[in-house]
């Protein structure tokens, strides 16, 4: 029993500094649309969102996994404690935002995997990057692990729907349904493509800079 108790305040501890790792990534998208709106007139980003993986999720997840039940291996194994998403206007736009942030020196790249140029089975299209980022504590620097998703807002919206429709019948999904829900991903990966060459035309018709 203690223990358990000793392990929930020792994540409750660390899940402060996978907090701070969201908000130096944050602060950095922040910085980016603020100063590419001053630069180019035009931003990006529609919509950030942030959270941190709850003890209980984490604890799931571990147990689900098979995992051991310690800080080290709870560090090691479950990369998504801290989620950042970040949605974005054109498809372009993701590919941007993510060259951005990656180039910047104090962020390492752990992993890229990219679901816009290969959709998973189910239509899903994301931009998913694991990142590390130092976090300065009062006295020692920890690096921590976040993991970036960025898609297009059309990109969004299907995930945000498939999950809440998906999630209602837990295992056994109707087939017709899984099949209509890629098709919805196809439709929204078409209107992408198609406001991609508006906004390309766009830009060239009124004589602005390419962004
Ligand atoms: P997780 O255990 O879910 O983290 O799987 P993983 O480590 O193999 O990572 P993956 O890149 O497949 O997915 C990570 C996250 O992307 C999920 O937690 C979701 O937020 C999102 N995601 C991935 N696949 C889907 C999908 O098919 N539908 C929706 N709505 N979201 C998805
Ligand atoms: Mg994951």
């Amino acid at each position: 029993m203690q223990d358990i108790q000793q392990l929930h305040a020792r994540l409750t501890r660390m899940l402060m500094e996978y907090k701070f790792g969201i908000d130096e990534v944050t602060t950095k998208i922040e910085i980016l649309q603020e100063e590419f709106t001053h630069l180019h007139e035009y931003n990006p980003i529609e919509h950030v969102s942030s959270r941190v993986k709850s003890p209980e999720s984490i604890y799931a997840k571990i147990q689900k996994r098979g995992f051991d039940p310690s800080m080290e291996s709870i560090r090691d194994n479950v990369t998504d404690i801290a989620g950042v998403r970040v949605s974005c206007s054109f498809t372009s736009d993701v590919y941007r935002v993510f060259e951005m942030l990656s180039s910047q020196s104090d962020l390492t790249v752990l992993e890229v995997e990219d679901y816009i140029r290969d959709p998973k089975p189910n239509g899903y299209r994301s931009l998913h990057s694991l990142i590390s980022i130092p976090v300065h504590l009062s006295d020692r620097v920890v690096d921590v692990t976040v993991e970036l998703q960025l898609r297009t807002v059309a990109m969004d919206f299907w995930a945000s729907l498939e999950h809440k429709i998906y999630y209602k019948y837990q295992t056994d999904v109707p087939a017709q349904l899984l099949d209509e829900l890629k098709s919805a991903a196809e439709t929204a990966a078409s209107l992408d493509a198609q406001m991609e060459r508006l906004h390309r035309q766009t830009h060239r018709l009124d004589g602005s800079i390419d962004v």
